[in-house]
């Protein structure tokens, strides 16, 4: 069977978050989401979170109109985002866990115990033909209830296993990427597309790229910080070639 392609995501959040940090227009999260693309993006990805942290309402109605590649429209499981969802009909959604006191996202959906709140929204999203992702932890209980609820999707969220890397915890790492191998291998039997985000970089986004069952990758805090050295365009390019020599070494298994 050949390997699927594996697309990237770029997160373009923090983009806004340099905007918001002084007011006014500049720098655009718009203009990041086409040179990301121009660079080799398979499409663009923006959070819109309760406090318009980032990303505000006018960026997601913006990107929608002006990117040529798919948007996945990151968003918390309450009626105003769906309803913003269904406004907008993004190609996709990621469905997230929100804190307000959190600095970014912090952990995955507990899709297990919230079934009843997020099966209606998973049903809404993809009658309205919007593909409906879910962000979780690699474990077999939510991969089981993602499965059970509809979801055509899920994001296994990678953070813990970046940051034991990033820490020199071997042997955390190692657990954690045990537990990002079975799970995606898990997900992918039970007919789900398996995606995996959060504090990728060039080095772990190159080996996630050697799972075959994983075919996107949604990538943003690392690119926006990186592009302050080498530029926008160059970073992507760089993370497409780092995720591409990941990729090859699944065919030389
Ligand atoms: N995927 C999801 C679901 C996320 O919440 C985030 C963070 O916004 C990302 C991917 C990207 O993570 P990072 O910015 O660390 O690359």
């Amino acid at each position: 069977m050949p390997v699927p392609h594996l697309r990237l995501g770029v997160n373009i959040d923090h983009v806004a978050t340099i905007r918001n940090a002084r007011g006014g227009i500049h720098p655009d999260p718009v203009r990041a989401a086409k040179v990301a693309i121009a660079a080799g993006a398979d499409g663009i990805t923006a959070h819109l979170r309760e406090d318009r942290r980032h990303i505000r309402d006018d960026d997601i109605a913006r990107l929608k109109a002006a990117i040529d590649k798919p948007l996945n429209f990151e968003m918390a499981a309450t009626d105003e985002m769906v309803g913003i969802a269904l406004q907008t009909n993004p190609y996709a959604t990621c469905l997230v866990p929100e804190k307000r006191t959190e600095r970014t996202t912090e952990g995955g959906l507990d899709v297990a115990r919230q079934h009843i709140v997020l099966a209606p929204v998973v049903t809404e999203l993809s009658r309205a033909g919007i593909r409906v992702s879910l962000f979780i932890a690699p474990e077999r209980p939510q991969i089981e209830m993602a499965a059970a609820i509809r979801a055509p999707v899920v994001e296994i969220h990678v953070g813990a296993w970046c940051e034991a890397l990033a820490t020199g915890n071997a042997r955390s790492a190692e657990t954690e990427w045990q537990r990002i191998r079975d799970g995606a291998a898990f997900a992918k039997t039970l007919g789900l597309e398996v995606h995996a985000g959060h504090g990728l970089d060039y080095a772990t986004a190159e080996v996630i790229a050697e799972l075959p069952e994983i075919v996107e990758l949604n990538i943003g805090h690392f690119l926006v910080g990186e592009s302050v050295f080498d530029g926008l365009s160059e970073t992507v390019t760089k993370m497409r070639a780092a995720m591409d020599r990941g990729r090859a070494k699944v065919r030389r298994l």
